[in-house]
C-alpha cells in the first residue's frame, strides 16, 4: 500500500505542471513532507510555534503571514530529508540547467539520481535531449525567464554555465545595501545570476558548476572570485577542480568542476585518483575498419559503410580544404606560430573538440595515409570521444551535432565527480540556519 508520504510526493514534485505555485503552494509542500518524517514536536520546534499553531496550518485553518513565509520555507527545506521515494526512478533528485544534450545527466542518473526538472533553450540540443532522455516534465527553455517557485525542490542542481565577464562597475552602495547575499548586485544580467537566484530560493544540498579552465584567469581573476564569494555567500563550502578528460578518453579537454554543499562535509576531490591519463587512444574511438564495426541500428550506414567497411567518404576533407589547411599551418609554423591543424593517429590522444568543430574540423583530423586527405570524425566518433555510449541516439544534422558534442562535457569526468559527491548527500540534516522571525505566526 502506498503512503500518503510516497503518493504526495511524486505528485507535486515531479508534474511540473506550469500552473503558478506560489509560496504557501511551496510551504504547503514542504510541511506536510517535513510532517511525514519529522514529529510535531520537531517541526514546531524548528519552526517556532506551538503545535497548535502548526495543526491550524496543517489542516488549513490558517496560515502564516507572508513576510514570515520565506524564513519558514528555508527552515522546512532543511527538514526534507535526503530525497528517497520508491516512485522516483532515483534515490536523489536533481536539476539540470544548460542542459544541452544531458551529458551532466548522464552521470547523476547513473549514481542513482532523478531528473526533475530540465533548462535548455537550444531547440535542436531539445531534439537531442527529448531523444535520450525519458522525462516526466518538459524541456524549458530560456532560464532566465523561469520563475523559481516553477521550479521543483531538488536535492543537487547541476549548470554547466555559459562563462561571461560580470560588470559590477555602476553598483551603487544603496543598491548592495540590504541585500543578504552579494551575488544580486555583482552578477546581475549573467546566467551566473540565474543559477545563483536558484540556489537562494531552493537550497539544494550540492550543486555540481561546470565551465572552461580559463574560467579561473578570465578577466584576470575577477570572474572566478565573485562567483566563489558568491556561492560562499549563499552559504555553500565550495570545492573545485580543473580536470582533464584526458583520464578517461582520448582527448585533451581541461574544465573546471565547481562542488557546493550546503552541510559542512568531508568533500574531497582527491578521495579517488584519477586514472593516469592517455590509457585510452584514438583507436579505442574511432570506427574500425577491420570488419568488427558494431552496427546501430539508429545510425544505420549514416557515418560508416558497413559492407565496404569504411568510414563514409563525405567525412574526408576536400582537397581545396585540406590545402587551405595545410599552407595556412605552413605560414604560420614558418613564423614560429604553432596554430594549425591537429593530425591525429591511432595512437594519439586529440586536442579539445570544440563547438566549431563543424566548420573545418581542423582541430582534430584523422590521418588516412600518405595518399589520401584526412577526415574529420564523424558524430558518432565524437560522442565516443566525450564518452557517450553507443546507444545514445544523434537525431539532428551533423553540424548540429558537431556543436553539440563540442559544447557537452565528458561524461566519465562527471561521473567520477558525481561518485566522490554521491555519500556526502547522505549526510544528516543539520539544524536550521536562519534565525526565525518571531511575532509572525498567526
Ligand atoms: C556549455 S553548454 C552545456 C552543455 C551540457 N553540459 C551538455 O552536456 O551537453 C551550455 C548550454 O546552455 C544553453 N543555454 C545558454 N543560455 C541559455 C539560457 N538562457 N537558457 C537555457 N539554456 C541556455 C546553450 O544552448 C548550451 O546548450
Amino acid at each position: 500500500m502506498r503512503t500518503w508520504c510516497q503518493t504526495f510526493y511524486p505528485a507535486n514534485m515531479k508534474s511540473n505542471n506550469l500552473a503558478k505555485r506560489t509560496e504557501y503552494d511551496v510551504f504547503n509542500e514542504r510541511l506536510s513532507l517535513a510532517l511525514c518524517h519529522r514529529t510535531k514536536a520537531e517541526v514546531s520546534a524548528i519552526l517556532g510555534v506551538n503545535p497548535r499553531t502548526l495543526r491550524r496550518w496543517e489542516v488549513r485553518q490558517s496560515r502564516p503571514e507572508y513576510h514570515a513565509l520565506d524564513a519558514y520555507n528555508r527552515n522546512l527545506q532543511r527538514l526534507l530529508p535526503f530525497s528517497q521515494n520508491e516512485n522516483d526512478s532515483g534515490s536523489f533528485r536533481f536539476i539540470d540547467l544548460f542542459a544541452g544534450i544531458g551529458g551532466i545527466r548522464a552521470a547523476f542518473e547513473e549514481i542513482g539520481g532523478a531528473c526533475v526538472f530540465t533548462s535548455e533553450w537550444d531547440s535542436y540540443a531539445q531534439k537531442t535531449y527529448a531523444e535520450n532522455w525519458s522525462n516526466s516534465h518538459r524541456i524549458e527553455g530560456d532560464i532566465t525567464k523561469i520563475d523559481v517557485l516553477d521550479i521543483p525542490d531538488h536535492d543537487v542542481l547541476l549548470a554547466g554555465f555559459p562563462c561571461q565577464p560580470f560588470s559590477i562597475a555602476g553598483v551603487s552602495k544603496k543598491n548592495a545595501l540590504g541585500r543578504a547575499h552579494g551575488f544580486h548586485d555583482e552578477t546581475q544580467g549573467t546566467l551566473f545570476f540565474d543559477v545563483c537566484r536558484i540556489i537562494e530560493a531552493k537550497e539544494p544540498r550540492a550543486f555540481l558548476l561546470e565551465n572552461v579552465k580559463n574560467l579561473v584567469s578570465h578577466d584576470k581573476g575577477k570572474t572566478f572570485s565573485v562567483i566563489k564569494r558568491s556561492l560562499e555567500d549563499l552559504g555553500y563550502n565550495i570545492y573545485y577542480r580543473v580536470i582533464d578528460g584526458a583520464h578517461f578518453v582520448p582527448q585533451h579537454r581541461e574544465r573546471i568542476m565547481i562542488v557546493g554543499f550546503r552541510e559542512q562535509v568531508a568533500f574531497d576531490f582527491e578521495a579517488q585518483s584519477l586514472p593516469a591519463k592517455g590509457q585510452r587512444t584514438m583507436k579505442d574511438i574511432l570506427h574500425k575498419t577491420d570488419g568488427s564495426e558494431p552496427r546501430l541500428d539508429h545510425d544505420g550506414e549514416r557515418f560508416f559503410d558497413h559492407k565496404k567497411n569504411r568510414v563514409q567518404p563525405k567525412y574526408t576533407l576536400t582537397d581545396k580544404l585540406w590545402e587551405y589547411l595545410y599552407n595556412y599551418a605552413e605560414k604560420h609554423r614558418a613564423k614560429g606560430n604553432g596554430f594549425g591543424y591537429g593530425l591525429v593517429y591511432p595512437d594519439s590522444v586529440a586536442r579539445t573538440l570544440s563547438a566549431r568543430y563543424y566548420k573545418d574540423g581542423s582541430e582534430i583530423l584523422v590521418y588516412q595515409g600518405a595518399r589520401k586527405n584526412p577526415r574529420r570524425l564523424t558524430p558518432r566518433e565524437c560522442a565516443r570521444l566525450m564518452g557517450f555510449p553507443d546507444s545514445f541516439r544523434i537525431p539532428v544534422s551533423d553540424t548540429r551535432a558537431y556543436k553539440q558534442f563540442g559544447n557537452s562535457v565528458v561524461v566519465d569526468v562527471v561521473r567520477h565527480v558525481a561518485k566522490a559527491m554521491r555519500p556526502m548527500l547522505e549526510v544528516e540534516v543539520l539544524q536550521p540556519e536562519l534565525p526565525l522571525r518571531r511575532g509572525t505566526n498567526t
